[in-house]
């Protein structure tokens, strides 16, 4: 079978498996607003879905967007999801030779689109307590040079959950601007942090801003986000967008419906999910061997290392989906450092973190038996 069919027959047998705990990619399952589930319905009962949306996104939507970011002057582009947008910044802003910087661990697929366009990738460990799992500003300085184009951050970082300062991102500006390139700043995890600083606020010309509904307002199954940036810009990447037809007209109104409860609907999300992360710390805190190097995540997600214990995250991914609970390898993320660790998404059910918390002496022990080699994705 080729690589391709192998990895859509794995989740599309995750998708169809009936009460699948969801605890692997950072997709968020709270009970939605009802507002959010009416502006779907209504969309649907009224026929609403015949036309094309406006190609740049609902005007309501785009306003909303920058208001939620708090960047005025500053223009969005609704994209089918975050990814596309970035698919869409590296094929406009790339060229065969430039260079693209990042980090390892670091969100993969912008990676494989800067290669696709003949661009080269150069990562920035940042991994280990030597680097305080976090990218010091110095090193990126060393790594920049005058083939850099275009520099990726994930920040909060997916999957390690740390945050860049203030004081981090004003440098991180300064080095971007120095080197003549554009910073992404990918923001999918934002409103997951406590507290967050955006590049765009201080060079908003060369700082494209990545949005997602996914995450925070837990979309991920209808594809919309957003590129935010300088009007300019914007009207670069609308000159030749792949969703140029508009993005899903249903996915807009829950979008936009989700913005306008925010303020009453988030706070217990992202409580519960804090919540969460406290119950994981305490099952990993019980069992000598297992870490939790980032903790609390700024995320809605933790890393959980297990390399101290022998185990292989593969193997304990294996286990846990022998009671239909995914959690993600850390090689899914970074073959330097992926056998460490694994990744639990916990903004889901209380329920769903208790059974795998519960789980986890059996698991470890399940684990250490069947350290065979298993083909995860
Ligand atoms: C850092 C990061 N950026 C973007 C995305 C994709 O977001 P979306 O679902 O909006 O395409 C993800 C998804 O996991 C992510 O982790």
């Amino acid at each position: 079978m080729r690589a391709f069919e192998a990895r859509n027959a794995h989740f599309d047998r995750l998708v169809n498996t009936p009460d699948l705990k969801w605890l692997g990619q950072n997709t968020n399952h709270c009970k939605p607003h009802p507002a959010v589930v009416e502006a779907m319905v209504r969309c649907a009962r009224d026929e609403a879905f015949h036309v094309y949306a406006p190609p740049a996104g609902l005007e309501a939507l785009r306003a909303g967007i920058v208001a939620d970011l708090g960047l005025p002057g500053q223009a969005a582009l609704v994209s089918d999801g975050a990814v596309a947008s970035l698919y869409h910044a590296c094929h406009t802003l790339l060229r065969p030779g430039d260079e693209f910087v990042t980090t390892d661990p670091t969100w993969n697929w912008p990676m494989a689109f800067a290669r696709a366009v003949g661009a080269t990738v150069r990562q920035i460990p940042i991994y280990g307590p030597e680097h305080g799992y976090r990218l010091d500003p110095a090193r990126l300085a060393e790594a920049v040079g005058p083939k850099t184009k275009l520099v990726y951050l994930v920040d909060p970082n997916n999957p390690l959950g740390s945050v860049c300062t203030a004081d981090e991102i004003g440098a991180i500006v300064a080095i971007v601007r120095e080197a003549g390139a554009y910073l992404i700043h990918d923001c999918t995890y934002r409103h997951f942090a406590y507290e967050h600083h955006l590049a765009a606020a201080l060079d908003p010309e060369r700082t494209l801003t990545v949005y997602s509904f996914s995450k925070w307002l837990g979309l991920a199954g209808l594809r919309v986000g957003a590129m935010v940036a300088h009007p300019d810009m914007v009207e670069r990447l609308a000159a030749a967008p792949p969703n140029n037809l508009g993005s899903s007209l249903l996915a807009q109104r829950a979008a936009l419906a989700g913005l306008a409860v925010k303020d009453e609907w988030f706070p217990g999300v992202l409580a519960e999910q804090r919540g969460n992360q406290a119950l994981v710390k305490a099952a990993v805190d019980a069992i000598p061997g297992l870490a939790m190097p980032v903790y609390p995540s700024n995320g809605n997600f933790v890393v959980i290392e297990c390399d101290a214990l022998g185990i292989r995250p593969e193997a304990l991914v294996a286990a846990y989906a022998e009671h239909d609970i995914m959690i993600r390898q850390g090689a899914y993320h970074t073959p330097t450092f992926g056998d460490r660790f694994v990744k639990v998404s916990v903004s889901v059910p209380r329920a769903w973190v208790e059974e795998f918390v519960d789980l986890l002496p059996a698991m470890v022990e399940r684990a250490r038996g069947t350290n065979a080699p298993t083909t995860l994705f």
